[in-house]
């Protein structure tokens, strides 16, 4: 039996990028004929002042609500997508904002692999809420804090296991 998949903004977004991610580029930055299905679902306006509410209409489709890479585009994209709640984990516990800010700015510096790729944000944020200038700045910060706010505890000490 089929699941039933709420049709989510973020979904379609999500599977948008991963089905097209090369057809969209062309669309937002006019290399070939306008995509007006693309031009549509890339309309998507947030606030940008709101980490989260950005999060989950851009990043949750691929990286999941919280971070772990499962969202329910995740199995359409060749590479998976990253779990973001382990940065500051691999990173010897300091999550690393500065990274990430960068990779939102100018992509992975990977050469991209296939369907649904991770994006390069800074483009896609400014066309799509035809931001002001400085504004595009603002969003990636406040991604960047959401995305800090996903990381992983640290487990706590265990209780109550005493060592004689
Ligand atoms: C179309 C699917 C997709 C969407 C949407 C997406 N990502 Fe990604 N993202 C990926 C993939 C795939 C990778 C892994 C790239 C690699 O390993 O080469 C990745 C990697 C990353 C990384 C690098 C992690 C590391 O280990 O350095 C960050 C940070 C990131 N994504 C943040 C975001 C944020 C924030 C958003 C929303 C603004 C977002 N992504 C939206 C697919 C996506």
């Amino acid at each position: 039996m089929l699941k039933a998949v709420p049709c989510r903004k973020a979904t379609l977004l999500a599977l948008l990028l991963c089905s097209a991610s090369i057809c969209c580029h062309a669309a937002l930055f006019g290399d070939g004929a306008a995509n007006p299905v693309a031009h549509f679902y890339f309309s998507i306006h947030t606030n940008p002042d709101s980490g989260q509410e950005m999060y989950a209409q851009y990043c949750a489709g691929c990286h999941g609500s919280g971070g772990q890479g499962h969202g329910p585009a995740a199995h359409y994209c060749t590479v998976s997508p990253a779990n973001l709640a382990l940065l500051a984990k691999k990173n010897h516990g300091v999550f690393p904002a500065n990274r990430v800010s960068q990779v939102l700015h100018s992509g992975t510096g990977k050469t991209p692999q296939g369907q649904g790729y991770m994006p390069v944000w800074e483009p896609l944020l400014q066309t799509m809420n035809a931001d002001k200038p400085g504004t595009t700045e603002i969003r990636i910060a406040n991604l960047t804090e959401y995305v800090r706010a996903l990381q992983e505890r640290p487990a706590t000490p265990q209780r109550g296991h005493v060592t004689p």
